[in-house]
C-alpha cells in the first residue's frame, strides 16, 4: 500500500497529517480562562500542572513561565510565583520578565506600561491595583496552584 492509500484508508488527508502535530499543541497548551473584574480569574483557583508534560516544560528552568486558568505561574531565582495574569489597568496579559524579576503588560508596547513585582503589587502603574497572588505547592513533577 502506496502513503497516499494508506492515509485515504484512514480517512485523512496529507494536509491533516502535516497540521496534526499543531493542532495537538494547540489542545495542550495554556489556557487562560475570563479574567473577570479587576483582572482576577472569576471562580476557585485550584488545579495542578504537571511539569514532565511539554506544555508545562517553560516551568522546569528558572525564568520560565505559563499561563493557565487565568493565572501566569512563573519560576523565579526564589521559587515559583502565581499571580493572576491579566493587567489590573485594563486586562492585557501579563509577561514574565525575569531579567528583572517582575511582570510587565503586554500592553507595554501600545503605551500603558505597568509593571508589577513578583509578589503582585504594582511597581508601575497605570495599573490602579495588586494582582491577586495564589499559592503555589510542587511534589515531585506536580505543581499545584490555589487560592
Ligand atoms: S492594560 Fe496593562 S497597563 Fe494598561
Amino acid at each position: 500500500m502506496k502513503r497516499k492509500e494508506f492515509f485515504t484508508a484512514l480517512g485523512v488527508s496529507a494536509g491533516t497529517v502535516m497540521f496534526a502535530p499543531f493542532l495537538v499543541s494547540c489542545s495542550k497548551g495554556t489556557s487562560v480562562a475570563d479574567p473577570g473584574t479587576g483582572g482576577t480569574p472569576s471562580g476557585t483557583v485550584d488545579f495542578t500542572l504537571d511539569l514532565s508534560l511539554a506544555a508545562n516544560s517553560a516551568l522546569v528552568a528558572v525564568g520560565g513561565s505559563v499561563i493557565n486558568s487565568g493565572v501566569i505561574i512563573a519560576h523565579t531565582a526564589s521559587g515559583y510565583v502565581a499571580v493572576a495574569s491579566a493587567c489590573t489597568h485594563q486586562g492585557a496579559q501579563l509577561v514574565f520578565d525575569n531579567a528583572n524579576n517582575r511582570f510587565n503588560c503586554s500592553s507595554t508596547g501600545g503605551g500603558h506600561g505597568s509593571q508589577f513585582s513578583t509578589t503582585g503589587s504594582v511597581t508601575a502603574g497605570p495599573a490602579p491595583k495588586a494582582l491577586k497572588m495564589y499559592s503555589t505547592s510542587l511534589v515531585g513533577t506536580k505543581l499545584r496552584v490555589f487560592a
